[in-house]
């Protein structure tokens, strides 16, 4: 069997030779779509491109974007660009509203995913000797089977929790002493708390790597995270319209943000509001196409999630930094914009604050209001004053108006209070009148 532990000539590839391999795939993927996706011809047509207008990679910028609203207008399997026959898979994504958005995959997309998956986790630093307990969900949303085939692909032994159960998780994570695990950054956080509840140190836990993802996240939950598991945190990035997790991963060796696996997956960062391509550097929202899907082939996939790209560390190939938050996220409070990733920043900077916390958005005559609702710690339970609370009210309060200039009401509470996610974790609550 070929080893999977070491890195792939393409990962050691120059950028020059990654630039032709992916100029390459581009003309072939562009074609794909036109060929076989009625919808991508039509939508070339409209913007007069046609696939051969391609001769560079900028090129690309000439193409027409695709988002969310062109799956949900061709559900659910209009945006195949293969028989059903050849369809081995398919996953959905559940989204706030309406239809879901459905993907699909073939054999070959299939191992492209489990190949990325593998590189992935073996960036983290696992390796086929690893045990990997995986608490994403399985089903339709992409995280729990992601994971489970490139643990199996990079030739680990896979152990395939889920999501939920909490105290099992504990248990299990006991019993059969896994190196890694691979679970959403908040439902890490139920689960340390869950050792807490057992009277079991979780330091001690066999768990060296945590691969985390699927939600927005920060360095001060990096920190909180490694602290009270002693692992070593890694983010995770991936999407279902590109093909689930995988898309990008943070290397542990230098922790610098997420390398882009820019060989299948072509990154661009746009400008949100006009649509023109950003340098390197700038941020701005993520748009991806895909460039050797069979079932799916994606154009200029819009992701609303806002980040910037970075020269590559650990890899040549380029990196993202740590998303921001999704441009649906962002709240506008008294004309400040704000993302709940900036005030998680300032609640895990306060040593008697969990990271458990919830926003709720509220209206006030014309006005947007935002209330902070965050746990205290959890041995704290019971033992601060009214006057303590007040304090670390107070302080959160000030820190938060200081560095991003927006007024709140912070609660603390005590200890589970705020409602744990069992995956993504909904960090706002809009309570505001609907329209
Ligand atoms: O969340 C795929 C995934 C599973 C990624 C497991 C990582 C780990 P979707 O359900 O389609 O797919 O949601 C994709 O989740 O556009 C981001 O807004 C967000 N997201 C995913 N990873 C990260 C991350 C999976 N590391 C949406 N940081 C994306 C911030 C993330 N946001």
């Amino acid at each position: 069997m070929t080893d999977r532990n070491e890195l792939e000539p393409i990962e050691k590839a120059s950028i020059d030779e990654l630039r032709a391999l992916q100029l390459e795939r581009l003309k072939w993927s562009l074609r794909h779509a036109y060929e076989d996706v009625p919808h991508y011809r039509r939508k070339f047509e409209a913007a007069g491109v046609h696939p051969d207008d391609l001769v560079t990679l900028a090129d690309l910028a000439k193409f027409p974007f695709t988002t969310k609203a062109d799956l949900r207008d061709n559900y659910p399997f209009g945006m195949f660009a293969v028989p059903m026959d050849d369809i081995v898979r398919v996953h959905a994504s559940s989204g706030t509203t309406g239809r879901p958005t459905v993907v699909g995959y073939t054999r070959r997309d299939i191992e492209t995913w489990s190949n990325v998956m593998a590189r992935s986790i073996r960036a983290a630093g696992g390796r086929s000797t690893d045990k990997i307990h995986i608490a994403y969900g399985y089903g339709l949303f992409t995280g729990g089977l992601g994971a489970h085939y490139g643990g199996e692909y990079l030739g680990a032994t896979v152990i395939p929790l889920g999501g939920g159960m909490t105290e099992r998780q504990v248990q299990l994570i006991n019993d059969f002493k896994p190196d890694i695990i691979m679970v959403t950054p908040s439902y890490m956080l139920a689960i340390a708390d869950e050792f807490e509840r057992q009277g079991l140190d979780s330091r001690a836990c066999s768990i060296r790597v945590g691969i985390f993802g699927a939600e927005p996240w920060t360095e001060g939950m990096r920190e909180e995270i490694e602290k009270r598991m002693g692992l070593d945190a890694v983010d995770i990035y991936g999407l279902s319209e590109v093909i689930g997790p995988g898309v990008a991963q943070e290397c542990i060796e230098t922790k610098d943000g997420l390398t882009v696996w820019e060989d299948h997956f072509y990154p661009e960062i746009i400008d949100p509001q006009t649509g023109t391509p950003l340098a390197d550097g700038q941020e701005g929202e993520l748009v991806f196409t895909s460039l050797s899907k069979e079932a799916l082939p994606i154009v200029r996939y819009r992701t609303r999630d806002l980040t910037r790209l970075l020269p590559g560390s650990a890899r040549t190939m380029r990196r993202m930094a740590r998303i921001t938050g999704r441009s649906d996220d962002m709240m506008i409070i008294r004309g400040v914009n704000v993302f709940p990733t900036q005030i998680e920043e300032m609640i895990t900077k306060q040593p008697r604050l969990s990271p458990h916390y919830i926003l709720e958005m509220r209206r006030e005559g014309r006005l947007d209001t935002l209330d902070v609702i965050v746990e205290m710690r959890a041995d704290l339970a019971g033992k601060l004053s009214v006057a303590e609370r007040e304090a670390e009210e107070q302080l959160l309060e000030h820190h938060i108006k200081s560095y991003i200039g927006v007024s709140t009401k912070v609660h603390v509470v005590e200890p589970g209070r705020v409602e744990r996610s069992q995956g993504k974790a909904k960090r706002v609550l809009d309570l505001r009148p609907k329209e």
